[in-house]
Parts: C-alpha cells; sequence; structure tokens
C-alpha cells in the first residue's frame, strides 16, 4: 500500500455528522447538476459518506461506488446498501466499466491519492457519456489548517484543472468549497 493511501482503520471518522455539516453532500449534488434517473461513479468511494445521499437522490438511476480497497467496500457493504449502489472494486486505474456509460463521476478526497492522475482522468473519460460531468474536491496544500493528509501529499486546484484540460475535459466552475478543500465541476468533451 502506498504511504498516501487512506487508512481504512481511520474509515469511522469519514461518515461522522460534522464531516456531513461540513461538506453537504445535497450542495454537491446540486453543484454536479444532474437528475434523478441518472448513474453516477463515486469513485474512491471508501465507506460510502457521498454514495448513500446519491443513491437517494438518483431515485431510479445508480450509483456505482468503486474503490481499491477491498476493506473499505467491505465496510460499506457492511451498512446495507440500497439495489441502486453497485459495488465495484477497482485496480489503480482500470475500472470494469462500459465506455459511455456514466453521466457524472466524483472523486472526494481521492486526487491526492491517485498515483498517476493523468491515466485516471483518462479512464474516467472512457467511462463517462460524452459531455458527462465530473466534480473532484480535494485538499488544498497551501491552506494553514492542521488536519487531513499531508501537504507534501496535496495536489493545487492549479494542477488538478491542468491535468483535467490535459485529459479532454472542459473546466466548467472552480472554487475554494471549504478552508483546506478546493472543488472543480466540468465535463468530458465530446
Ligand atoms: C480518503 S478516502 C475518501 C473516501 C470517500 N470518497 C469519502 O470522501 O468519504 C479515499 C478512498 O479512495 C480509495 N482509493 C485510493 N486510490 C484509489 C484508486 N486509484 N481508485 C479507486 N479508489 C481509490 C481509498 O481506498 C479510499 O477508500
Amino acid at each position: 500500500m502506498s504511504h498516501k493511501k487512506f487508512d481504512p482503520s481511520r474509515a469511522e471518522r469519514l461518515i461522522a455528522a460534522e464531516r456531513y455539516q461540513e461538506l453537504k453532500p445535497d450542495i454537491i449534488l446540486q453543484k454536479l447538476g444532474i437528475r434523478s434517473g441518472n448513474t453516477i461513479l463515486d469513485l474512491g468511494c471508501g465507506n460510502g459518506f457521498f454514495t448513500f445521499p446519491a443513491a437517494v437522490a438518483m431515485g431510479e438511476g445508480m450509483v456505482i461506488a468503486a474503490d481499491i480497497s477491498d476493506e473499505m467496500l467491505s465496510l460499506l457493504k457492511q451498512r446495507n446498501t440500497p439495489e441502486n449502489i453497485q459495488i465495484l472494486k477497482v485496480d489503480e486505474v482500470k475500472m470494469d466499466i462500459e465506455d459511455d456509460s456514466v453521466d457524472a463521476a466524483v472523486l472526494i478526497a481521492l486526487y491526492h491519492e491517485f498515483k498517476s492522475p493523468l491515466d485516471n482522468l483518462a479512464e474516467i473519460h472512457r467511462t463517462l457519456k460524452p459531455g458527462g460531468k465530473i466534480l473532484i474536491l480535494d485538499w488544498d496544500p497551501q491552506s494553514e489548517k492542521e488536519r487531513g493528509p499531508a501537504k507534501v501529499h496535496r495536489v493545487t486546484k492549479a494542477q488538478a484543472m491542468k491535468d483535467l484540460k490535459a485529459a479532454g475535459f472542459t473546466v466548467e466552475n472552480h472554487e475554494s468549497y471549504t478552508l483546506d478543500m478546493w472543488m472543480i465541476v466540468g465535463h468530458s468533451n465530446a
């Protein structure tokens, strides 16, 4: 396991009430601007912080809850996932998902853990429908707050936007979402 991958023994804090209050999955869904009935890929879903609210919002649609860690996926399964959550174990880059099949991909607190972000973005692009959405929420290396992953492992918003453009995405919006996390919303170029 790489030194910057999330330690599953700390999973409980990902689904703490304070984190829901701070990161507000409903606002994340609004910013994504997708509709009930769509298919969302929650990549690096962990134990399901965003997966469950997304499944409620998708209604007849579905959420692909994908993670590289068996331990995190097993914690997710223990939470009794509804039928519209499909749990998927993925490799560091490769995902067993059809081309052009996903309406939106969401990456929360994941980007800084990628070993080769451009390869991950290319793989996400392959699975997205033309014009499909991407939302990345991740840690700001320039923040003065002392929490989260080591600053040396974090990626700047500017670098992530550069990566997105290089991988065939258009950035629609970018912001400082909390005091120490940035957000980028974009879509795949057709
Ligand atoms: C910090 S946790 C965040 C989990 C969840 N997104 C959240 O915000 O609660 C990062 C997750 O990404 C997973 N992960 C790391 N690298 C990955 C990769 N290349 N593909 C899929 N998942 C990955 C880890 O196993 C871990 O569950």
